[in-house]
């Protein structure tokens, strides 16, 4: 499966969920190739910090512009079990090209800074993905959510009048285990100690999506 991560809002845990889900798919034994469509090279930087800190990252990283990105995944498809896409947090070539090439599109959405404008626009970039790309599903998570309260209650609400997106039930929360397994280049199902609740929430999440 072809899974792109997207937004055009930065900074909402598209690079985090893209790596995390990039790990527990290759810990799972999926052959698994992460494409980095982002400018700014965080998630093929992680693969580098991960084959560093651990001997392999156990997954192929590669970097794509928004150019090459559509045919050069099209041509990959078929060579590995499942591609994961991390896009930057504009709307740019990248992002449309990921929308054009992937089977899911998740779209991570932090309640503490949501807005309705950016996901409007980007409903409407996934209805025009559709011209092209017919078979498209979208989801909207929750990510870096508090553990509960109203920020997500509201920001849940607006998004369940997108007919064209649907919502996970389930919601990342903001927890301190996604910086630090970040630094040790691992993902929250593998880093010591393990935090059992993030660990749980990233479960939950690809067994969702897979
Ligand atoms: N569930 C979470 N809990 C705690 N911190 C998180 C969580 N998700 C993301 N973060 C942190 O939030 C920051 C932004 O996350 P990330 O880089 O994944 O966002 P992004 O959408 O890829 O940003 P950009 O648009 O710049 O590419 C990072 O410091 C990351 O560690
Ligand atoms: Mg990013």
């Amino acid at each position: 499966m072809i899974l792109a991560l997207v937004n055009i809002k930065g900074g909402v845990g598209k690079t985090t969920l893209a790596v995390n889900i990039a790990v527990a798919r290759a810990l799972a034994g999926a052959d698994v190739l992460l494409v980095d469509a982002d400018e700014q090279g965080s998630a093929a930087d992680f693969a580098q910090h991960r084959t560093n800190e651990i001997g392999a990252a156990g997954y192929t990283a590669m970097r794509l512009k928004g150019r090459e990105l559509r045919s050069e995944v099209g041509k990959l498809r078929g060579k590995f079990d499942d591609i994961v896409i991390d896009v930057g947090g504009q709307e740019n070539e990248g992002l449309l090209a990921a929308l054009k090439v992937a089977d899911k599109a998740l779209i991570p959405v932090q309640p503490s800074t949501f807005d309705v404008w950016s996901f409007e626009r980007i409903a409407d970039l996934i209805v025009d993905a559709r011209g092209v790309n017919e078979g498209l599903r979208a989801l909207a998570v929750l990510n870096a959510a508090d553990a509960q309260g109203h920020d997500n209650d509201e920001a849940r609400e607006i998004l369940g009048k997108f007919e064209q997106i649907a919502v996970m039930d389930m919601a990342i929360v903001r927890r301190k285990a996604f910086r630090n397994a970040a630094a040790q280049g691992r993902s929250v199902l593998d880093m010591t100690p393990r935090d059992a609740k993030a660990a749980g929430e990233m479960t939950a999440l690809v067994k969702a999506l897979f």
